[in-house]
């Protein structure tokens, strides 16, 4: 059994090691591939907490593809402000573009409907989202979320780029808070 780590102030166990992590995402990279053959896709990740794992899925995509990224905050401490502050905008000239957005995680929903319908209004040929993590049961919006490469039960996480205040992204595993 392993030590519990300390985050800021607050406790956290391991739950899915980097090992996971990186075959999940070798997973992704494969169906992505098979996917988009003899087509171009156009990455957009959504900063901060995709930064590592934009990189370790662009590593394995095979297929010609540019990336870009946006900013968006809506969360403090440990909880969804459910109000949505966007802080870099989306690139523009996306017009006929087969985009897939890269989200670190998908809790509620609402960061990703506020980028989709954002989206829409470029007129892009095609929108799809990739995530690594997925909260079934924290998830409230009715749009499909197309590439879920780990599902995780609604407890807090840190680590592999997500933060709990601004703390714990460079943890190469993924933590859940201790209650
Ligand atoms: P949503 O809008 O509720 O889907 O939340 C999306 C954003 O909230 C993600 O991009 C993360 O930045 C953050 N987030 C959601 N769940 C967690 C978590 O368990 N740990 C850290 N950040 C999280």
């Amino acid at each position: 059994m392993q030590q519990p780590i300390t985050v800021k102030d607050k406790q956290f166990t391991l739950s899915i090691s980097s090992d996971t992590i990186q075959n999940s995402i070798q997973n992704l990279a494969n169906k992505i591939n098979e996917d988009y053959q003899g087509k171009e896709i156009f990455f957009i990740g959504v900063l901060n907490g995709v930064f590592m794992f934009a990189a370790d899925l662009l590593k394995r995509i095979n297929i010609p593809c540019t990336i870009s990224f946006t900013k968006v905050a809506s969360y403090e401490g440990t909880q969804s402000t459910g109000k949505i502050k966007q802080l870099i905008g989306l690139p523009e000239n996306l017009e006929g573009k087969n985009i897939v957005i890269l989200e670190d995680i998908v809790d509620t929903g609402f960061t990703m409907k506020s980028i989709l319908n954002q989206l829409k209004q470029q007129n892009p040929a095609d929108i799809k989202i990739a995530t690594l993590l997925f909260k079934p049961d924290s998830f409230k919006e009715n749009y499909k979320v197309d590439y879920r490469a780990i599902e995780i039960p609604n407890a807090f996480i840190v680590g592999y780029g997500l933060d709990y205040d601004g703390f714990g992204r460079n943890l190469p595993d993924i933590y859940t808070v201790v209650k």
